[in-house]
């Protein structure tokens, strides 16, 4: 068995779009699996996968990319900062904390990157933050809860940030300490785990909607919209789209947000 054929065949038992999966560094990756497993061949990995469970995760977690950085997409940044943020406190209950949802936060670059936007413009406000972010890699968490960053991770944040809140010791870039605790972290497979309710905005980016496959992507997104409160914001990577058969639930507001729809039948 070739290994676009491995793939073909085996990654939608997976729930993965076999496509994304192509590139050389890995299939070296899936090699050194079936080494490390003392196997000879994808067709011999492939009944192994099938037999195992764990094999099947294991798998998901080899092939998914872990790579985040803060302010991915600044854009999206500046469109929260003076338009999105404002509209969704605008339509909170000033008692209530307004509660976002990172899911899939890889190292916490997405989450940080929102707990700093809200201290620079919105704390004063006097409105409260519930941030909450998950992952379903627990070093990916753990990394996190450190705070350690490369200067790569800083590219597209503006560099007086950085300067604010990161000390810099010999080019490794430390969180200051009491941020981590502002962010409640939790171990949290998309695939199979019910998400947490009631959520203002949920952030996905660059997972369920760049690796999942279609019918995944559908059923994901229908637990999004009950996870959101109403006219709540789902937002997506730069190059993510919701899937077709989904247009009842959201209506893309400003790309990459869309808004959950309230009519009759979805509620
Ligand atoms: C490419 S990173 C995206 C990080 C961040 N959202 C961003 O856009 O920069 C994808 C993250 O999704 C996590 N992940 C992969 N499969 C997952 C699953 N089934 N449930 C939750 N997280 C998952 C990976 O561990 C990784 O940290």
């Amino acid at each position: 068995m070739e290994y676009k054929e491995f793939l073909k065949t085996t990654l939608p038992h997976l729930g993965l779009r076999w496509r994304r999966f192509r590139s050389k560094s890995i299939r070296k990756r899936i090699i050194g699996r079936l080494n490390e497993l003392g196997l000879h061949s994808f067709s011999q990995y492939q009944s192994y996968i099938l037999k195992k469970e764990e094999e099947r995760w294991f798998l998901t977690g080899l092939l998914t990319v872990t790579i985040s950085r803060f302010w991915r997409n600044a854009r999206l940044f500046q469109a929260l900062e003076n338009t999105w943020l404002p509209a969704v406190l605008g339509r909170t209950s000033e008692n209530e904390p307004l509660k976002i949802w990172s899911a899939g936060c890889a190292s916490g670059e997405e989450p940080y990157s929102l707990l700093i936007l809200w201290l620079e413009s919105f704390a004063g406000s006097g409105r409260e933050l519930r941030l909450l972010a998950s992952d379903s890699d627990s070093h990916c968490l753990e990394r996190a809860q450190q705070g350690l960053y490369s200067a790569s991770s800083f590219r597209e944040m503006p560099l007086h940030l950085r300067q604010k809140y990161f000390t810099n010791e010999k080019g490794t870039f430390f969180l200051r300490h009491d941020l981590t605790q502002r962010i409640e972290w939790f171990e949290h497979n998309l695939i199979w785990e019910a998400p947490p309710s009631n959520n203002n905005i949920i952030f996905c980016r660059n997972l369920v909607y760049t690796y999942f496959m279609d019918e995944l992507q559908k059923e994901i997104t229908r637990r999004f919209h009950q996870a959101l409160v109403p006219k709540g914001l789902l937002v997506v990577g730069r190059k993510d789209r919701l899937p077709y058969g989904t247009e009842g639930l959201f209506r893309l507001v400003d790309h990459p947000l869309y808004e959950r729809i309230d009519s009759p039948e979805t509620i």
